[in-house]
């Protein structure tokens, strides 16, 4: 069984629904929830159920994130996870993290990469006139939001969608997308999912 470590740092309802997957048979379980804020949300729901939580605040470091990774890998050193899953973790880590945990770390984004990387996706789908948008799975690599692509999800843009209507509908498809690439992903298949589409 692989070892789960989600990292998270707001709400985290795609931790919920990672951690909801891996149950039964799966090839897969969660030994840590970990965030940069000791205060979001997802903390509590994680602890609510039964995994273990982390909070390793980032401010403390201010601009040395080694030095914030540094202290993120001497957490994660004792879970001993196979797999680390961002889902809605919103520092940026760099090659000093990722090295360490290249090949095995998974992240998901709100847009149909390589379209909006970084923030905003959804006002920037609107803005371009987007008619289809949606959510994307990849492995994290050293540039921000690329990496291979593991699983997408389609969401229809509708004529009076707003940031926030169009956010809620993709965030639906993340819960279902996520889960099932992460299973495919610890079995060791890294075809693309197509969700939708
Ligand atoms: C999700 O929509 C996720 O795709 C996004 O943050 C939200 C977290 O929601 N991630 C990013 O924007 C990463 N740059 P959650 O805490 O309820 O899972």
């Amino acid at each position: 069984t692989k070892r789960v470590a989600i990292f998270l740092s707001g709400g985290g309802s795609n931790m919920v629904a990672l951690a909801q997957s891996m149950q039964g048979d799966h090839p897969a379980k969660p030994v840590l929830a970990l965030s940069n804020d000791a205060q979001a949300g997802g903390l509590q729901k994680a602890a609510a159920m039964g995994i273990a939580t982390a909070a390793v605040d980032h401010r403390p470091f201010g601009d040395n994130r080694e030095a914030f990774e540094a202290e993120l890998c001497k957490v994660l050193d004792s879970y001993r996870p196979d797999i680390v899953c961002l889902a809605g973790f919103m520092r940026v880590l760099t090659p000093y993290f990722i090295d360490v945990y290249a090949g095995r770390m998974l992240n998901i984004h709100p847009s149909l990469l390589p379209k909006y990387k970084g923030l905003h996706t959804h006002q920037r789908a609107l803005d371009a006139g987007d008619v289809v948008h949606g959510c994307t799975v990849h492995e994290v690599t050293a540039a921000l939001d690329d990496g291979p692509i593991l699983g997408q999800a389609k969401v229809d843009v509708a004529a009076n969608d707003t940031a926030q209507t169009l956010a809620a509908k993709v965030l639906v498809q993340e819960h279902a997308l996520y889960p099932q690439v992460l299973r495919r992903f610890a079995q060791g298949d890294k075809t693309p999912l197509r969700l939708g589409f």
